[in-house]
């Protein structure tokens, strides 16, 4: 006897970035509680596939919660409904057997829509290029106790080096912000000794690019750390904010510029 549920999907099909969506109803028929969200979809894609219809495109790539490619609403929710856990690593388990699900892209202007539930996300990637780096001519690779790095100040960094990047913050936004990503980002580098050169260009950069890609400000609403699924606390963003008053209060000096030093 099967053990399967069944559900019903209403999915944003969008064929392009320039033509209206709509959202379309599918049967998921008896899937499994053990599959994985991103499997079900696979599924169903298979059954549109038999069927000769176009399947449902969404993103996906390392399938166990590091890269940040498989972003969905799921039911309003980025990630959906399982705390600190990404598309990928939602199982079905956590619906019932009757469930409608509600599936959309991440919606923020600065993502438009490619096709269906899959967004061009390039605009983080352009706020890392203004200044998530550090360019210090570094050599071959230094031994890992050459540089040592206070153990409270290690653990910090590697909390905001947690962020994988998939924009749930941005989509569950009001504002559509950025700044949990920004703050991650900033404070990761910006504590460790490696990021002390940049530190204040960094943050004026990064904020900058944030702003230019069409990103709004935030108004502490707190749903960013809400559904990050690496549960990227909000205080980074209070960090974050102190980092850049601080480097408006004292600019850095602009590289080759003469100094006398
Ligand atoms: S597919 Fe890589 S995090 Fe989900």
């Amino acid at each position: 006897m099967s053990t399967g549920m069944n559900l019903t999907l209403k999915v944003w099909r969008q064929p392009n970035s320039q033509a209206p969506g709509r959202m379309v109803t599918y049967p998921a028929a008896d899937i499994s509680p053990d599959m994985s969200f991103l499997e079900m979809l696979d599924v169903v894609n298979d059954q549109l596939s038999l069927k000769g219809e176009e399947p449902i495109a969404f993103e996906s790539d390392c399938r166990e919660g590091i890269c940040g490619a498989c972003g969905l609403v799921i039911n309003g929710v980025p990630h959906g409904p399982g705390k600190g856990t990404t598309t990928c690593q939602l199982y079905m388990r956590s619906f019932k057997d009757g469930d409608t699900i509600h599936i959309e892209p991440w919606r923020a202007a600065a993502f438009p829509v490619v096709k269906d539930l899959v967004v061009d996300r390039s605009a983080l990637d352009r706020i890392i290029q203004a200044g998530g780096y550090t360019s210090v001519n570094t050599g071959s690779a230094p031994d890992g106790n050459a540089l040592l790095v206070p153990q409270d100040i290690a653990e910090e960094a590697m909390d905001a080096a947690a962020c994988i990047g998939c924009g749930a913050c941005v989509a569950s936004c009001r504002n559509a912000s950025a700044r949990l990503f920004v703050a991650a980002k900033v404070k990761h580098l910006g504590i460790l000794p490696q990021g002390q050169s940049e530190r204040a260009q960094r943050v004026l950069a990064m904020v900058q690019a944030m702003d230019e890609e069409g990103f709004g400000n935030c108004t502490n609403e707190y749903e960013c750390e809400a559904v990050c699924p690496k549960e990227i606390s909000a205080s980074h963003i209070a960090f974050l904010n102190r980092e850049q008053a601080k480097a408006c209060w004292n600019p850095p000096r602009q590289r080759g510029a003469s100094d006398g030093a």
